[in-house]
């Protein structure tokens, strides 16, 4: 093969499996134990620019990371390894009132991947919790999450672990084909409001293939959310798979097309659950809801459909209820082959 041939192979080679441009994190100084905030928001910065697919890598290693934005729009497709494990401070007063630790907005065609470890080191902020969440009207810490994924397209979650995050572990706000594989989340059972996923306002999303254990909801499904697939999901410890609370507030759009496939759930609360306001708006509709194969062990409610959640009595229960409505629910039963052990 002469030179020019050489060439000509290899550049089609890299046409063809697009392969990235590289950007090891140390080339911006961000090196183990250190924090890298700074080197990571530079790195981001060259990645947003490039007009060629980039990845920025962030290998074997203990680092400490504080509140970053990672935003758009990027003009190329950008891929974040992370083969490292990540730190957020464990003390709330370092993050300033956010309420995102790694915050991704205004994004399309992101990769996230690796064997890395997101540690939002929450157990100060677990102990120091009182009460539910913010509108509960308790009293309460902000919410802080480990990652916020806001308008964010295109883009796939692949290996990764979120661990011990201060409130949330993941929030899909906005977002449109989003895909999560081999992903894992962990938490211990008694941490206060540490929901896995939780999803709003956002259409094609999956979630394949992880390992959910955590202290709240392993995965919540919250208004506007359409067309969403969980698929070969472990769950447990946590409070089980739940569509809602939905109907609280007169904004909230439709539910349509859940397919819950395939998930075992493990010593959790609640199995299936699916719980809606009883005061309004009464338009609200959830549609196509399908569970199928669905393996329950040790789970003390199964099923719970509750049209008339209510928790620290919000609502004023003298008022005639208007429930949402749960349209094709008849699927539930149909697809609901649930095996309890
Ligand atoms: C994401 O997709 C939606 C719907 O197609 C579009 O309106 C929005 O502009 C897209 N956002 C980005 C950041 O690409
Ligand atoms: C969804 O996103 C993935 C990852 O970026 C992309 O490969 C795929 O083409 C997208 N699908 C659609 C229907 O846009
Ligand atoms: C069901 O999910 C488990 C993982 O939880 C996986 O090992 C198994 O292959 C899946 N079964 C099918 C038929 O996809």
């Amino acid at each position: 093969m002469n030179f020019n041939i050489a060439i000509i192979v290899s550049f089609l080679f890299l046409a063809e499996y697009g392969a990235a441009q590289v950007l090891d994190i140390s080339k911006f100084g961000g090196s183990p134990n250190s924090d890298i905030t700074q080197a990571f928001a530079n790195a981001w910065k060259e990645a947003c620019t490039s007009t060629t697919a980039v990845k920025i890598v962030i290998p074997a290693g203990t680092y400490k990371l504080n509140v970053i934005d990672v935003k758009g729009p990027c003009k190329a497709p950008i891929e974040i390894q992370v083969d490292g494990t990540i730190q957020a401070p464990s003390n709330q007063d370092e993050i300033k009132g956010e309420t995102q630790w790694v915050k991704f907005s205004y994004l399309h065609s992101l990769t996230l991947s690796g064997k890395g470890v997101f540690d939002g080191q929450g157990a100060n902020v677990w102990k120091q919790k009182a009460g539910g969440p913010a509108w509960s009207g308790k009293k309460s810490n902000k919410v802080f999450m480990n990652f916020g994924f806001n308008f964010v397209n295109d883009t796939i979650v692949h290996g990764i672990t979120s661990k011990d995050s201060k409130n949330f572990h993941v929030l899909v706000f906005g977002c449109h084909n989003f895909t999560f594989d081999d992903f894992t989340i962990i938490a211990p059972k008694d941490s206060p409001n540490t929901d896995g996923i939780h999803l709003g306002k956002s259409t094609d999303v999956k979630i394949l293939n992880t390992n959910i254990g955590t202290g709240d909801d392993c995965v919540s499904v919250g208004d506007g959310t359409k067309n969403l697939i969980v698929q070969n999901v472990n769950c447990g410890p946590g409070h089980g798979i739940s569509i809602g609370s939905l109907g609280k507030f007169t904004t909230e759009e439709n539910v349509e097309g859940v397919l819950i496939k395939n998930c075992t759930l493990t010593e959790t609360d609640n199995g299936v659950r699916v719980k809606t306001w009883p005061n309004e708006p009464a338009t609200l509709t959830i549609t196509d809801l399908h569970f199928e194969d669905i393996i329950m062990v040790n789970v003390r409610n199964p099923v719970i459909i509750d049209q008339e959640y209510c928790p620290w009595n919000q609502c004023n229960k003298k008022e005639k209820l208007l429930l949402v409505k749960l349209m094709q629910l008849d699927q539930i039963a149909m697809c609901l082959n649930i095996v309890t052990k």
